[in-house]
């Protein structure tokens, strides 16, 4: 069998745990490969909400194991709270989460030195998650990272080692902090990670795909935000596209079967870089308000904008996208008409390709499509759906070269609308 991916194709917050959730009837197995806890999946259903950092979003429908990959970065302490707030609700993970040895740890001093750096970076910040993301695959990178498996062995004396690093690095800084509490608690936590199963991920995911079972791959962040294609230096740390699904499972290119696409109907973006779409006027604040666009882990509130296609057709290329889920349709409901950013004109001349610095001096090129101001959120199937919405659709489809599968209407699992029946 394949290992099917969804991954974001705009800057984040897409609706990624959602879809995971509906489509893991679908598989054996859901895992996380790549990120931390600076994502926010949120789930809705019976009445419930559900936000997830860095336990995968297969966790809720039909016992089926969840992994998190090599690719992730783990903070044992964050873990250990999303976990147990978890069981209190009713559903306790042990025997149904498994995690990879080969997944970094996100140290106390790696939180430190993400706000360190942001607060030397001055008006420049990148406007991180704050939860040590970047220094963790930094030291990934630089073979200076620990790892999950070195809770089993010797790890005081890594642990050490990589705390006075930290901390002359800090004080070159002239950062003052005290993590005297924080430490604690996470040196405690670690001990609670020690009860879940720690695994060969890429062994277990390899065989399972012998065996014949099918994966789900759950992406973090978006593709605008990958730290080689996205729009740099405002990025994450990691590889959020197709191919960090390889890397950040052990699978080969050759295993990968589908990968879902996903988009809001719109465009949004948290924190600092370029975003050419964005809009600034009421039209940009009643997107954020009817779409809710606040961050689920900062509570930040996202930056609002018009689709761009220019942006998603170049996600598409770098990810081999072969199905799309369009997200969020409800909050155009009630807008009169919508605008598709198709081009950008960037010195008097109209580029559709996505360019090297997406700066200022560009701006949008739109197409107007009539909105169809009909309440969707009700809507169960695409016999119901208004004749705008279908061109819109169409105009997507033939824009962007893929077809749009799901369309979703509203935070709940519920309301989800799977176009094509499939096999
Ligand atoms: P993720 O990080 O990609 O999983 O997305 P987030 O959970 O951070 O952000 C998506 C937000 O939109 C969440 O608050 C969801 O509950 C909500 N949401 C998801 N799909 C829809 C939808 O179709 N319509 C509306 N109105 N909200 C949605
Ligand atoms: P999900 O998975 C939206 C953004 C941050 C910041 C940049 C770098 O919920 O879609 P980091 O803490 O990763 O070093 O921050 O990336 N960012 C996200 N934006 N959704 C996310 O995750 C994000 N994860 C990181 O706002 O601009
Ligand atoms: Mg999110």
């Amino acid at each position: 069998m394949k290992v099917d991916v969804l991954l974001g194709l705009q800057w984040g917050d897409e609706g990624k745990g959602k879809i995971v959730d509906v489509l893991t009837p679908r598989y054996d197995v859901i895992a996380r490969f790549q990120g931390g806890p600076n994502a926010g999946h949120t789930l809705e259903f019976n009445g419930q909400k559900y936000i997830l950092r860095s336990i995968p979003s297969g966790i809720f429908q039909g016992g089926k194991m969840n992994i998190i990959g090599n690719g992730v970065v783990l903070d044992p302490l964050l873990f250990k709270q999303e976990a147990e707030a978890l069981a209190k609700s009713g559903h306790d993970l042990t025997q149904r989460l498994s995690i990879s040895k080969k997944a970094h740890l996100i140290l106390p001093t790696h939180r430190v030195l993400d706000a360190a750096y942001e607060a030397a970076k001055g008006d420049g910040k990148i406007g991180t998650t704050g939860k040590g993301i970047g220094p963790a695959y930094t030291d990934k990178v630089s073979r200076n990272g620990i790892r999950v498996g070195d809770v089993l062995n010797n790890f005081d004396a890594k642990y050490a080692a990589a705390k006075a690093r930290h901390e002359s690095i800090l004080k070159s800084l002239n950062y003052a902090y005290d993590i005297t509490q924080l430490e604690a608690d996470w040196l405690e936590a670690l001990e609670y990670l020690k009860t879940f199963n720690l695994i060969d991920s890429e062994q277990v995911i390899n065989h399972t795909l012998k065996e014949g079972k099918s994966i789900l791959a759950e992406g973090a962040q978006g593709t605008m935000l990958d730290i080689d294609f996205g729009s740099y230096p405002f990025v994450t740390s990691s590889n959020t596209v197709c191919a960090g699904c390889c890397t950040g499972l052990g699978v080969s290119p050759r295993s990968i079967g589908e990968v879902y696409g996903i988009f809001k109907a719109y465009c949004t973006r948290v924190g600092s870089g370029p975003f050419p779409t964005e809009l600034f006027d009421e039209t940009g604040e009643t997107i954020c308000r009817v779409g809710n666009e606040f961050g689920s882990v900062t509570g930040r509130k996202r930056r609002c904008g018009w689709i761009d296609l220019v942006a998603l057709k170049y996600s598409i290329m770098i990810n081999g996208v072969t199905q799309l889920i369009m997200m969020k349709s409800d909050v155009l409901d009630g807008f009169d008409t919508i605008k598709a950013c198709v081009a950008y004109e960037i010195n008097g001349k109209e580029v559709t390709e996505f360019p090297y610095e997406a700066d200022d001096s560009l701006s949008p090129v739109y197409v107007e499509l009539p909105g169809w101001k009909t309440d969707m959120t009700k809507m169960s199937s695409e016999d119901e759906f208004p004749e705008e919405f279908n061109a819109y659709l169409t105009f997507l489809e033939e824009e962007l070269g893929v077809p749009v599968k799901i369309v979703s209407v509203g935070p709940d699992r519920e309301q989800t609308i799977i176009r094509y029946t499939e096999d």
